[in-house]
């Protein structure tokens, strides 16, 4: 008898366990401006990128209060020793400033964005005293040049260290240490971390500057949310001008449970920094995909059950979002409409809907489930 009552609590379990809430967004007559909807909560936006500037520009002015540019990467702005690119970074705070956005500015140091010339001197690596020179002297002119215009810089984009990493020369790596074992790591050590933070001060006192990271929430993450949390309590103690954290915010529709991105968001915002959502979108796909995406199989049709689905989770993590809206000064979608979404060509070519807004610019129902709140 107790065999077949405790078959039964199993099997009702489950059966429970995938009934999944049935939610259809409110859809209104006229479309409400997110900016204005969230002006109680924080400022909520998406990265623009330069070359849709023109196709997105209404959306983006009527939807947006805060934008991020990644116009600034290394190998895009400055692709050569001695020439920078400025008119795109021109260009798009530009167009932020005259529709009164704040703006994020992505990202001055990151490893997967290096031109090729910083780490060489006359064909040898590069000593540790010229590569800190040079950045120094990236970072300064840079935040130099547009001081006082920008409100937030991603300093340093992804440093921390990953448990499983491939070495140069493909052998996988476990690994406890703090910092991932960059090219600037390697040459400069540990401390170029606070090295750039303390060189884009100098350049800007008054701009707030940003540590951007990854996978910070949720089980598998909560490796690098520690290892990120010691790195920035032990540089915040030092003195080192660190103003904010950016969760990336990669997020899958069914993981990670909003718990743990709210438990993220304290944790760091309990070391007096301002958090940011920076790199908002919800993929379809498991994290294996980005692992061995043959094993993933590819989904061809938006159809309504994931439209339903994706608008339950976005309404949920919102919820979650509003109610830490002391600690979060800013929430920015990784782009506006699915069909641009870097998540149709990495780590693979297949589709994804992963925004509020369709290929039209036409918001889904995610966008509906985004502003249903009183
Ligand atoms: C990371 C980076 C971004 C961008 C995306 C992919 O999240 O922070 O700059 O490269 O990957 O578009």
């Amino acid at each position: 008898m107790k065999r077949y009552l405790f078959l039964l609590t199993v099997c009702a379990m489950v059966v429970l366990g995938s009934c999944k809430p049935v939610y259809n967004p409110p859809v209104l007559p006229e479309v409400p401006s997110l900016a204005e909807k969230y002006a109680d909560y924080f400022p909520i936006g998406s990265m623009i990128k330069a070359d849709l500037l023109e196709i997105a520009s209404d959306t983006a002015i009527k939807h947006c209060s805060i934008v991020t540019f990644n116009t600034f990467l290394f190998n895009r702005v400055h692709p050569q020793e001695n020439i920078y690119y400025w008119d795109d970074c021109d260009k798009m705070i530009g167009f932020a400033r005259a529709h009164n956005m704040k703006i994020r500015a992505h990202s001055l140091i990151y490893d997967k964005t290096n031109p090729e010339w910083i780490f060489k001197d006359n064909n040898q690596t590069v000593s540790r005293e010229v590569l800190i020179e040079r950045m120094k002297q990236h970072l300064q002119t840079i935040v130099g040049r547009y001081k006082g215009q920008v409100d937030y810089w991603t300093v340093v984009n992804e440093a921390t260290g990953e448990i499983l990493y491939d070495d140069p020369d493909g052998t996988p790596v476990i690994s406890c240490a703090l910092y991932k074992p960059s090219k600037w790591q390697q040459i400069i050590g540990d401390e170029y971390v606070e090295l750039a933070f303390r060189f884009a001060h100098e350049a800007d006192p008054q701009a707030k500057l940003f540590y951007n990271e990854n996978a910070l929430e949720g089980v598998a993450g909560s490796d690098k949310r520690f290892k990120t949390y010691t790195i920035l309590k032990n540089l915040l103690s030092k003195g080192v001008p660190i103003h904010g954290i950016g969760i990336q915010g990669h997020w899958r529709i069914n993981m990670p449970d909003v718990d743990e991105i709210l438990s993220a968001i304290d944790l760091f915002a309990s070391l007096g920094l301002e958090v940011q959502i920076t790199e908002l979108d919800i993929s379809f796909y498991p994290l294996l995909r980005w692992y061995i995406p043959a094993l993933v199989p590819k989904i061809e049709n938006f159809t309504e059950e994931m439209s339903l689905d994706q608008a339950w989770r976005y309404h949920t993590l919102f919820n979650g979002l509003r109610s830490r809206k002391d600690k979060l000064t800013g929430v920015v979608f990784w782009g506006l409409s699915d069909d641009t979404s870097w998540l149709r060509t990495q780590p693979d070519t297949r589709m994804d809907w992963p925004l509020l807004f369709d290929g039209q610019y036409q918001p889904k129902k995610a966008f509906w489930a985004v502003v249903d709140f009183p």
